[in-house]
C-alpha cells in the first residue's frame, strides 16, 4: 500500500513557530513520526506500506503533488494543507479529482480558533477530519487509511 503525507505551509517551521500552538518538535520529527507508524502499522497489519512525506509553501506545487499521487497508483493520502485549508478551492479540486481515499489532519483544534479556520475547503474532499491532537492526528488519519484499505471496491 502506497500513501502521501502532504503538509502546507509553514509547517516546516514546526518547531519555531509558535510553539505554544503548534509544540516544540520540528518539521523532521513530524516526517520520523509518520514513518515511524507506518512501519508500525505495515507490521500490524501484514503489508507493506510505503510512505512518503511531502511539504510546500506554494499551493500549485501541493496541487501537483495530489495530481501524482493518482499517477503513482497511491492508494491514500493524509493531508495537513495548513492556511491554504480555509482559502484553497484549487486543492479541494484537485483531491476530488483524483479521487484518492484522504484524511484531513490538523495539529491544532481549528474548530476552536479563529471563525476564519471553522471553514475547511480540503476538508470537503476527505473521509475523516482529526484536528486538535497533535502529531497523534497523523497516525489516527494513517491507521484509518490503512484499516479501510480495499474496502468499497478501491
Ligand atoms: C493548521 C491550522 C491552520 O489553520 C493553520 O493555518 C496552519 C496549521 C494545523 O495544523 O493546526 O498552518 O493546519
Amino acid at each position: 500500500m502506497k500513501i502521501l503525507v502532504i503538509n502546507g505551509p509553514n509547517l516546516n517551521l514546526l518547531g519555531i513557530r509558535e510553539p505554544e500552538l503548534y509544540g516544540r518538535r520540528d518539521y523532521h520529527a513530524l516526517e520520523e513520526y509518520c514513518k515511524a507508524v507506518c512501519r508500525e502499522l505495515s507490521a500490524r497489519f501484514h503489508c507493506e506500506i510505503v510512505c512518503d512525506v511531502y511539504q510546500s509553501n506554494h499551493e500549485g506545487e501541493l496541487v501537483e503533488q495530489i495530481q501524482q499521487a493518482y499517477f503513482d497508483h497511491t492508494d491514500g493520502i493524509v493531508i495537513n494543507p495548513a492556511a491554504y485549508t480555509h482559502t484553497s478551492v484549487a486543492i479541494l479540486d484537485a483531491l476530488k479529482a483524483v479521487s484518492i481515499p484522504a484524511a484531513e489532519v490538523h495539529l491544532t483544534d481549528v474548530g476552536e480558533r479563529e471563525e476564519f479556520r471553522r471553514v475547511s475547503y480540503a476538508g470537503m474532499a476527505c473521509e475523516r477530519h482529526y484536528a486538535g491532537y497533535g502529531f497523534e492526528g497523523y497516525r489516527m488519519a494513517l491507521e484509518y487509511l490503512v484499516q479501510n484499505y480495499g474496502k468499497n471496491g478501491r
